[in-house]
């Protein structure tokens, strides 16, 4: 008795503690000009509405509570700028997405993984053990640091051999949310044990460079996304100073740390850091790429907006190989259409997203990594963070086919 007390007393602390989003909705806004755009911004600056940007872009794409419904309509109808509902009732998507990961199953190999599923962190754990034990050849892990909390920050190896041979490194999940790009990230992991020995451009790949896939790079990040509050960015670092927590992982590396498109008010959810590589999570990055010295593509995976994008984030200056990088990034959303027709924009950060400083691509870029690039997955925003189970495969799917042009272009012009 005292121990289903006990159970039952945790199950409620768990549903009381975990954020619940009934009566959010999301609104695209479309401003029509930098005016209205900046009549937008104001918002952000005041807390009491609570709004939570999912994109700063036009059109801008902002997560309103339910108590701030009324003032924000107000504010823009009053400014004759025009929105509509993306989200009408954000707690049932997350109500449908919760219900469809219980129905997932549990697996004891990779090949009885449930792809068509999100994952919680443990389970994303196992399954890189799994796939190291089941294919220990080809792959091994390696733990390149600590988070903040004191999670393993673990990066999958996949080399044939040899010694610091020139390599490919992928990340995703660096922003917890995006949920989508870890799922795909699972996705990139077995489809590369599974084609090694059966596609040709892989196989050429793998016999003369390594690949390094960080699945996780966000994991407290990650886990709160799960126990806590499903719209959790940042990392969990404690703000000194502040009652807010977490540092954006990707506005915290030393390319033009802190100028704009970044912020320093660490309640912002682009909250730089104190300084430039602060969080553990980034400077483990930071000292493999450097370690490691022969990293030739980068390839960081956000989600959502479908782009593939290449430096700079912080300067309009073009980078030196644009030309190239952006035929790259051509060749890249013409496979990745092929296959079931989703449209890609590429170009520059700063020229089609939005300017942004202290950015992992336009360090990486920095430091000589020629193709860096990163790239924002589905959707275009319908339902943005939510994005549906069902389309996790499709998503990896297409994704690998663009993954599979920088890399081959990346294989094949060394330098
Ligand atoms: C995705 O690719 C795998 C091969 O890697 C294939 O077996 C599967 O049918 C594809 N799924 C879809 C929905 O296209
Ligand atoms: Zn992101």
């Amino acid at each position: 008795m005292m121990k289903r007390l006990i159970a039952f007393a945790a199950l409620f602390v768990a549903i009381l503690s975990k954020e619940a989003f009934h009566g959010h909705q999301v609104f695209r806004i479309v401003p029509k000009d930098g005016v209205q755009l900046s009549l937008i911004k104001l918002l952000e600056d005041i807390m009491e509405l609570e709004l939570d940007f999912w994109e700063w872009v036009t059109p801008v794409d902002v997560r309103v509570p339910s108590h701030s419904l009324q003032a924000v309509k107000n504010y823009l109808e009053r400014h004759n700028i025009k929105y509509f509902t993306m989200i009408k009732d954000l707690q049932a998507l997350l109500d449908e997405e919760q219900k469809q990961m219980r129905s997932a199953g549990r697996a004891g190999n990779t090949d009885s993984f449930d792809y068509t599923n999100y994952h919680t962190l443990s389970e994303i754990y196992s399954f890189q053990d799994m796939l190291v034990a089941e294919k220990p050849n080809l792959v091994s892990k390696i733990v390149i640091g600590e988070s903040n909390e004191g999670r393993p920050l673990n990066v999958l190896k996949f080399s044939t051999g040899g010694s610091n041979r020139p390599a490919i490194w992928i990340d995703t999940g660096i922003h917890s949310r995006e949920w989508v790009t870890l799922a795909t990230g699972i996705l990139f992991a077995k489809k590369i044990v599974t084609e090694y020995g059966q596609d040709p451009a892989l196989t050429a790949i793998l016999n003369k460079m390594d690949i390094f896939l960080e699945i996780v790079v966000n994991p407290d990040g990650y886990h709160y996304t799960h126990t806590n509050d499903r719209m959790w960015r940042k990392n969990r670092k404690p703000n000194l100073g502040s009652r807010c927590v977490g540092v954006d992982l990707n506005r915290n590396w030393n390319a033009r740390f802190g100028g704009p498109g970044s912020s320093t008010n660490p309640c912002s959810n682009i909250y730089c850091g104190p300084r430039a590589h602060s969080e553990p999570e980034v400077a483990s990055i930071v000292n493999f790429v450097r370690s490691h010295g022969n990293i030739k593509a980068f390839i960081s995976i956000h989600s959502y907006s479908q782009m593939l994008l290449y430096p700079y984030g912080y300067t309009m200056t073009p980078a030196k190989d644009k030309a190239e990088l952006h035929r790259v990034a051509r060749k890249a959303v013409t496979d990745l259409a092929s296959l079931y027709g989703t449209r890609y924009r590429y170009g520059s950060i700063i020229t089609t997203i939005y300017q942004s400083s202290g950015g992992s691509i336009d360090w990486t870029y920095n430091q000589g990594i020629k193709y860096s690039y990163t790239f924002e997955l589905r959707d275009t925003g319908h339902f943005g963070f939510i994005l549906p189970a069902n389309q996790i495969v499709p998503t990896a799917n297409e994704t690998w086919l663009a993954l599979k042009v920088i890399m081959d272009h990346t294989f094949n012009n060394p330098y």
